[in-house]
């Protein structure tokens, strides 16, 4: 096992009804004039953020709102939020929404905080030396932002989209009700369920095996969230299952379920790439590479794999190489009964070569830097898995 240092110091206030509860989260954290910050609308036509800035009221807090972030989120709108409401007493930044408003939130206060340009932060130029105070209402389990050190922004002029890993980036709570998911589109249903299973499986693929605790709950949180999000689909209303996802959601991206060991992370810089040219929702770029990824790193070490099968798809075969094909082929049939693509034909359409070699290109930046710890990718290896997806 890794040494590791342990963090997460983001509060929780878990449970029905507890959006009402943001004005005095928000109080707590010592914040007087609160910026608001919400997507396109959903919580508009859901009612969220009228609880939610009717609370700030109660609390004897100001409030300004300020709408529009969009999934992918963009750089320059973040960018503009920041120059617009710099000098103007804005002490606490609270998002009401998902990964998106939460990302947007995060680079926000890295302008608001440090000065300059958000994307320097993100390219790495500039280190982030402080934040302005952060809360959230989450609206849907899927990013795990509410508690992850990370934020992911898109530039919209290079089409890149890039990751900024921080402990400024903690938020000081989320506020996780459970009922606010309940409006979630199915489509946006599978995607948080296959982004959070993704979290752990890219942290449950890495350069060793040996940390029994946290494969335990890495494996426990992927039959959860599995079953949790069948019923979901179901259901949309069904308390408990929204419930497990949520929380699900939290812990597969507070570094618990890879604790002790090296950050994969491979699909995931995979999936940026194709959202960042294409737009297409996170959870969909993911569930589109994982098994072409998967075939191609498959033999470093098809005891992983078919461990996991054991563990969390009950496979019997004895045979590691044949269970190992086994999960691959199980993880992608559960993916499909969520209606999530499992190939670039099925979310950007079947793309010529040269789109796929550009990708690649990208996601290796330019031939600098290979991904991934399970079996390190470079180019010709990140272009192989492309071509292996593309149909
Ligand atoms: O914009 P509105 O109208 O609110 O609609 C949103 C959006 O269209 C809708 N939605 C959210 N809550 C809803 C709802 N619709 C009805 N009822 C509700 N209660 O859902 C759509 C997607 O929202 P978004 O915030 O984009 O979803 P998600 O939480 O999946 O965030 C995705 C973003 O987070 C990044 C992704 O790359 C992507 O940009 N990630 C951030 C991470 C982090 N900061 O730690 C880690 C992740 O790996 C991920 O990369
Ligand atoms: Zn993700």
């Amino acid at each position: 096992m890794n040494s590791f240092t342990f963090y997460t110091p983001t509060k929780i206030i878990f449970g029905p009804r507890t959006c009402d509860q943001a004005g005095q989260a928000v109080k707590e954290a010592g914040g007087s004039h609160v910026l608001v910050l919400y997507g396109g609308g959903s919580v508009l036509r859901n009612g969220v953020l009228d609880r939610v800035t009717a609370s700030l009221s109660a609390a004897g807090l100001t409030y300004d709102c300020v709408g529009g972030v969009q999934p992918n989120p963009r750089l320059s709108f973040a960018q503009s939020i920041a120059d617009q409401w710099r000098d103007k007493g804005v002490d606490f930044l609270l998002a009401v929404g998902g990964g998106s408003v939460l990302d947007t939130m995060k680079g926000v206060s890295m302008s608001l905080s440090c000065g300059g340009d958000i994307w320097d932060f993100f390219q790495g130029t500039r280190t982030v030396t402080g934040a302005v105070p952060m809360g959230s209402v989450l609206t849907i389990a899927a990013a795990g932002s509410e508690t992850s050190d990370s934020a992911v922004l898109t530039n919209e002029a290079t089409g890149q989209k890039r990751g900024r890993n921080t402990p400024f980036n903690r938020p000081l709570f989320a506020i996780m009700d459970p009922e606010l998911t309940y409006t979630l589109p199915p489509r946006q249903t599978a995607c948080g369920v296959t982004d959070i299973m993704m979290h752990t499986l890219d942290r449950y693929f890495s350069d060793s095996n040996t940390e029994y605790l946290t494969d335990g709950i890495a494996e426990a949180l992927l039959r959860d969230v599995m079953e949790a999000g069948l019923l979901a689909m179901r259901e949309p209303e069904n308390y408990d299952a929204r419930s497990e996802i949520m929380w699900c959601g939290s812990l597969s991206h507070n570094d618990l379920t890879g604790l002790g060991r090296t950050k994969d992370f491979s699909v995931h810089q995979l999936g940026h790439e194709l959202s960042g040219m294409f737009d297409i929702p996170h959870g969909e770029s993911l569930s589109a590479t994982w098994g072409s990824w998967a075939r191609f790193v498959m033999d470093t070490d098809p005891g992983r794999f078919a461990h996991l099968g054991r563990n969390v798809l009950n496979i019997t075969e004895t045979d590691d190489r044949l269970a190992a094909q086994e999960t691959i082929n199980g993880l992608e049939a559960y993916w499909q009964r969520l209606g999530m693509p499992v190939s670039l034909g099925a979310c950007i359409g079947v793309q010529p070569d040269e789109v796929l070699q550009d990708l690649a290109w990208r996601c290796s930046w330019q031939g600098k830097r290979k991904v991934g710890v399970f079996r390190p990718i470079d180019t010709a290896d990140i272009l192989d898995i492309y071509r292996a997806a593309n149909h």
